[in-house]
This record gives structure tokens, sequence and C-alpha cells, in this order.
């Protein structure tokens, strides 16, 4: 947090109580939303009760999981809040012994940043992904989302076989 904010209180929740309306920010489709919150965890910031921030992340395969969504609520952005939440998150991770944690982005401006301050690196691009999986186009800072890029952060090296 930057220093001229209060720190807002991270919790896990329960999927069902997950802040629907924050996760649009992130993921503007409700559907996929709903398809994949119910397997996930979910973390959220508050200010006193109010969420201001959440997290959402699903298992991939052992010991992988994806961040499938992260949003901080508008009037909070850029103060730092995300920044704290993402790390809890990459924490709670690496403390319960997961190996990786990947991520998707469509926006390759500061949100990428974002992610690789953090530690991540680029592993692949999913040509086309919001052209086919999302069936209305999707706009960012004017620019149509199209490809994903594929970030992932090595939490612990996978142990080698034999
Ligand atoms: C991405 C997001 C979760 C980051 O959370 P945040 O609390 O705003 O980010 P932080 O304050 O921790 O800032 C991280 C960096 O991103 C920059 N940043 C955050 N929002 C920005 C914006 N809208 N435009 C430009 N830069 C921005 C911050 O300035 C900061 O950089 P700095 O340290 O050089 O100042 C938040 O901006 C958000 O909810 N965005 C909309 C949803 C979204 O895009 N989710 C991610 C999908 S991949």
């Amino acid at each position: 947090m930057k220093s001229s904010d209060l720190s807002p209180r991270i919790a896990e929740t329960s999927p069902a109580d997950a802040p629907l309306e924050l996760m649009l920010l992130a993921d503007p489709s409700e559907p996929k939303v709903a398809a994949y919150l119910p397997r996930s965890r979910c973390f959220a910031a508050y200010s006193g009760v109010l969420p201001v921030a959440v997290c959402i992340v699903a298992p991939l395969s052992e010991a992988a999981y994806e961040i499938m969504n992260i949003a901080v609520t508008p009037s909070q952005q850029k103060k730092g809040i995300g920044t704290t939440l993402l790390s809890h998150v990459i924490s709670v991770f690496r403390t319960e012994g997961a190996w990786r944690l990947e991520v998707g982005t469509g926006t390759f401006g500061y949100q990428l940043a974002f992610y690789q301050r953090q530690g991540f690196r680029v592993t692949g691009i999913d040509t086309d992904f919001f052209l086919t999986n999302y069936p209305e186009p999707i706009f960012e800072d004017g620019i149509q989302l199209k490809d994903m890029l594929r970030l992932t952060l090595v939490l612990r090296p996978f142990p080698e076989k034999g």
C-alpha cells in the first residue's frame, strides 16, 4: 500500500459471497464468471464492510492455479490495493505449497506491468481467444481485445521425476 492509504482488510470468502459487480470489471461475461466461480477460491479486500477488490483463483492441474479475475472498484484504483491483494494471494498459494500461478490478460497495457512487477513472466499467447470465446467484442481504451497473453509465476520448481 502507498503510505497515504489505509490498508484494506483482506479475507478469503465463499464464492457465493464474491462481489459480482467487481468481477464484471475484469470479465464482462456473467455466464463465464458463473461457470468458474463455484470451483474457485475468492479473496476480497474490504474497506469497513464494503468489498473494494476481489481476486478469484481456480485450480488448473496438480498444484497449479489460475487467477481468473482480479479487480478493484474504480474509485479505489491506483492506490496500491490491487498490488496488496495480488501479493496476499501469491503468498497464500506459496505457503500452501503450490507450484505455479497463471493468469491470462487481453490488455497489454498497465495490467501487464502490474503482473510482471510481482514476478509473472510471459509464457504464451492464446491467439484469437477473445474473438472465439466471447459473443460480444470487448474494448479497452478503444482497442478491441483479441489475443490473450498467458503469464506464469513459478512459486517453486516442479520436482524432477524419477
Ligand atoms: C488491474 C487492477 C486490479 C490493478 O489494481 P490497482 O489497485 O488499480 O493497482 P495498484 O494501485 O496496485 O497499481 C499497480 C500499478 O498499475 C497502475 N495502474 C492501475 N490502474 C491503472 C490505470 N487505470 N491506468 C494506468 N495505470 C494504472 C498503477 O499506477 C500502478 O503503477 P505505479 O506503481 O507505477 O503507480 C485494477 O486497476 C482494476 O481493477 N482494473 C480493472 C479490471 C482489470 O483490468 N483487471 C485485470 C484484468 S487482466
